[in-house]
């Protein structure tokens, strides 16, 4: 385990609805994270995932129960400054777009935090070349496509090292090769960095990559632990929260189990393979 048990996000008894007359969106969640983890969250669409997100960035205010970010509640006097160190890459990029270009928008966040402007420039000339965005650094959010403006928020979120990244589905607009370059870098800030990172997905590679997963379902956590906890019980629900499209490895493991030709999830190819001929022995 490379992380210290330093909680970092704790939630005692939080609930929430969008509204006083609403049904809850999400139902008596209890959990600490702790530093340097790599956690990741699925659910089906609709679930609560990016609530939850937006939940622990302190954007939400009215839920039950308590947040503590750091062991501090949020809804301290120190709010601001406790959500200062948690950094979002929404779901949808349009709305993360700030600077009237990409340079721009990559130095905002910097200036806020009143950075120098030799800092900014270092911060900036790294992040452009290790996301190759030197041809777009002074294009428009209209000439962007979706993907770009998912890319550009990645950078934009991360360049100021806050202590907690929340990826809000952060690679579902980019091609194969683009969400790997996303990926290697959620991993390199986790890793390196010791970032606490939080993220939302319906891909199953990164589920199964986690520290811990969190499972939603019917607005309660339904699963949390190391991956390799799943047993053949969880696995309808996660099937569902992460779609039908799953890469035929991960369906051939499903079949196995439901003919009860292996007992307990393999996700690792080796080790099933090894099963598999020891099986036919
Ligand atoms: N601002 C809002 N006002 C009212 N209801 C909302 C709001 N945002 C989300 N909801 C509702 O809360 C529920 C949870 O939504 P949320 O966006 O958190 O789910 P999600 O798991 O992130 O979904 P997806 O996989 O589609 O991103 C849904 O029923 C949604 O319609
Ligand atoms: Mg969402």
């Amino acid at each position: 385990m490379h992380y210290t048990k330093k909680e970092v996000i704790q939630f005692e008894k939080v609930s929430f609805a969008y509204g006083k007359n609403k049904d809850p969106t999400l139902i008596d969640l209890n959990f600490n994270i702790y530093k340097g983890e790599y956690i990741v969250v699925v659910g089906v669409n609709g679930s609560g995932k990016s609530t939850f997100g937006n939940l622990i960035a302190g954007l939400l205010k009215k839920y039950s129960g308590t947040i503590r970010l750091f062991g501090e509640s949020l809804k301290s006097e120190n709010h601001a400054n406790l959500i200062q160190k948690v950094g979002v890459v929404f779901q949808n990029p349009e709305s993360q777009f700030i600077g009237s270009n990409v340079e721009k928008d990559l130095v905002f966040a910097m200036e806020n935090l009143c950075y120098s402007p030799n800092v900014m420039r270092n911060k900036l000339a790294q992040i452009v070349k290790k996301m190759n965005l030197q041809s777009i650094l002074f294009s428009q959010p209209s000439e962007l496509s979706g993907g770009i403006k998912q890319k550009v928020a990645f950078a934009a979120s991360t360049i100021i090292t806050p202590e907690i990244m929340i990826f809000d589905e952060p690679t579902s607009l980019l091609s194969p090769v683009e969400k790997e370059e996303i990926w290697k870098l959620i991993n390199q800030l986790n890793k390196k960095r010791n970032l606490t990172v939080v993220e939302l997905t319906h891909d199953i590679n990164r589920a199964l990559q986690a520290d811990r997963l969190m499972i939603i379902n019917k607005n309660k956590i339904y699963f949390f632990d190391t991956p390799t906890k799943i047993k053949e019980f969880h696995l309808a629900p996660l099937i569902e929260a992460l779609g039908n499209n799953l890469p035929l490895f991960y369906q051939l493991v499903i079949a196995l189990l439901k003919n009860k030709i292996i007992t307990q999830p393999i996700w690792d190819e080796q080790s099933l393979i090894k099963k598999l001929v020891q099986w036919k022995k």
